[in-house]
């Protein structure tokens, strides 16, 4: 599909359908004015009989019956002019493009919502509704013998003159870059486990490396021996599947600068090990890689928008399976750090693959190292499906996180990680073991991650688990992975680094 600005005149072009927004209470706007004259007031008289009123995502739409170029329009509620943001443009126009899709429309034409969203710049607001419409179009039927025959082909943004155009269609670049990026990992994470094998994510890899231009290697099960990898040996042990570690490195910053760090779990089936899983629900596991599918979802978008920046991806990457030489709870494997970890249960595996990621990033001496990670049931019961968990030791980088997470519309939330938590995961064999008390089950498994982490090293943990992964499409999210965390890591680095 295509997203272009278009500097045009609404009530002058042809097209299958038209969208015009409207605050709450608001029954005019500059445009919607314009086209109800077009209309001989037939928009003011809708909104009235169908008592319209611009809740947020709120819609109307109806056809023109030939007395409009635009066969079909659709007008979609924003809420309060003083609460719109560039999240409230991404959400309507996810349900917008939805509704012209259901609607069989070809090619459509949006408005910008310049005067419903006054904060944002006519380049933001290009590149939310490109987000959002193409996000919310995503689907995934590569398995399907019968694909989705509804498509859309085109999408024009209204610009009011030839110089906003040109701003418009860089905004609406970003926001198709960004959108494809994490479509990119919801594929990844949609895929099923005999797919989405650890070889498929490092095929991958090196797919968007050799497209995008970015330095990848990968480290093969003799490498990862070479190196010690404690943790990742231990969780592949049980599976057929060879494990694989991930290194994605885009050094394009400034030298001097210290590279910013991503680190993914990729987890590509989740049975448990020898602590199995119940049979139920086991399926959504193939989703336990969706950490890893951000990092290389964020890799493709940093480097496919040339970013001035230093980031590296690292993405630890196996099954966890219970074969006959699987890891059994007891066992004590030493990690890439060198600290030396009692399993006390398989499933608790993220964390031991993650150990020597994170020990491996020390070597980059990072600016800042961030995992994602689907870790703990414990913090989905903790915040539920909306909010990821955050942690980590340092409030910059922490409140840095926090800000961007919800600027994007993924929020993340503090949680505290102090010295009492780390005593509960002491081992009587070994440094530490794999699982403390069941309460608190998302921040021991935190405190577990920064015994991997150097001490001067600012490091985050986003516990994704609950958010990565959703029975339930909304707005411009759609159901299966969410691909979250690509947007979000680039509004990040954006930030960190200054770089636009
Ligand atoms: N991958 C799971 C966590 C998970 C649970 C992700 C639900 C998405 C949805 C992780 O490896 C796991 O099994 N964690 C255990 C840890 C426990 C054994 C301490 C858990 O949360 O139950
Ligand atoms: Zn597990
Ligand atoms: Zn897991």
């Amino acid at each position: 599909m295509k997203i272009t600005a278009k500097f045009l005149d609404a009530n002058e072009t042809a097209t299958g359908g038209l969208v015009l927004w409207l605050n709450k209470g608001e029954k005019q706007s500059p445009l919607v004015r314009k086209v109800d004259k077009a209309l001989n007031g037939h928009i003011t008289q809708i909104i009235k009989e169908r008592d319209f009123s611009g809740n947020a995502l709120e819609t109307l739409s109806f056809d023109t019956l030939g007395q409009h170029p635009a066969k079909r329009i659709l007008i979609i509620g924003l809420g309060e002019k003083a609460d719109v943001t560039a999240e409230t443009i991404r959400q309507a126009s996810g349900k917008s493009a939805t509704a012209m899709k259901q609607a069989g429309i070809k090619i459509y034409i949006s408005t910008l919502a310049r005067a419903q969203a006054k904060q944002a710049t006519p380049a933001e607001l290009a590149q939310a509704i490109a987000e959002g419409t193409l996000l919310a179009l995503y689907t995934f039927d590569k398995l399907k013998s019968e694909k989705e025959t509804k498509k859309i082909d085109e999408l024009k943004i209204v610009a009011r003159s030839a110089k906003e155009e040109g701003l418009m269609t860089k905004g609406a670049k970003k926001g198709v870059t960004l959108a494809e990026s994490a479509c990119l990992a919801r594929d990844l994470i949609n895929s099923p486990g005999n797919f989405a094998t650890p070889s498929h994510l490092a095929d991958q890899a090196r797919k968007i490396s050799r497209e995008f231009g970015i330095r990848t290697k990968i480290l093969d099960a003799k490498a990862i021996e070479k190196l010690q990898m404690g943790g990742l040996m231990g969780v592949a042990s049980g599976s057929h599947q060879p494990a694989k570690f991930i290194i994605m490195e885009w050094l394009k910053g400034p030298k001097a600068e210290k590279p910013i760090l991503l680190v993914g779990k990729g987890l590509t089936f989740d049975t448990g090990g020898i602590s199995i899983k119940p049979a139920g629900g086991m399926e959504e596991m193939k989703s336990d890689m969706s950490g890893g599918a951000a990092v290389i979802g964020a890799m493709r978008a940093i480097s496919a928008l040339k970013m001035k920046v230093n980031v590296v991806g690292l993405v630890p990457a196996t099954e966890n399976m219970p074969g006959g030489s699987a890891i059994k709870p007891g066992d004590v494997l030493k990690g890439l750090s060198g600290v030396t970890m009692e399993v006390i249960n398989t499933d608790a595996e993220g964390r031991l693959i993650l150990a020597d990621a994170l020990a491996y990033a020390e070597r980059y001496k990072p600016d800042c190292v961030i995992d994602m990670a689907t870790l703990t049931g414990a913090c989905m019961v903790a915040l539920g499906d909306f909010a990821s968990g955050l942690f980590g030791n340092d409030e910059t980088l922490i409140k840095q996180l926090k800000e961007t997470s919800e600027e994007i519309g993924e929020p993340c939330w503090p949680m505290p990680l102090w010295p009492e938590y780390e005593a509960l995961i002491k081992s009587d064999v070994a440094d530490v073991k794999n699982v403390g008390p069941r309460a608190g089950g998302a921040i021991t498994a935190a405190a577990f991650l920064k015994k991997h982490v150097g001490a001067e090293t600012k490091w985050a943990h986003i516990d994704v688990a609950g958010t990565a992964y959703t029975a339930k499409a909304r707005h411009y999210i759609t159901k299966g992975g969410v691909g979250l965390g690509v947007r979000h890591m680039v509004r990040f680095i954006e930030k960190r680094t200054d770089v636009k």
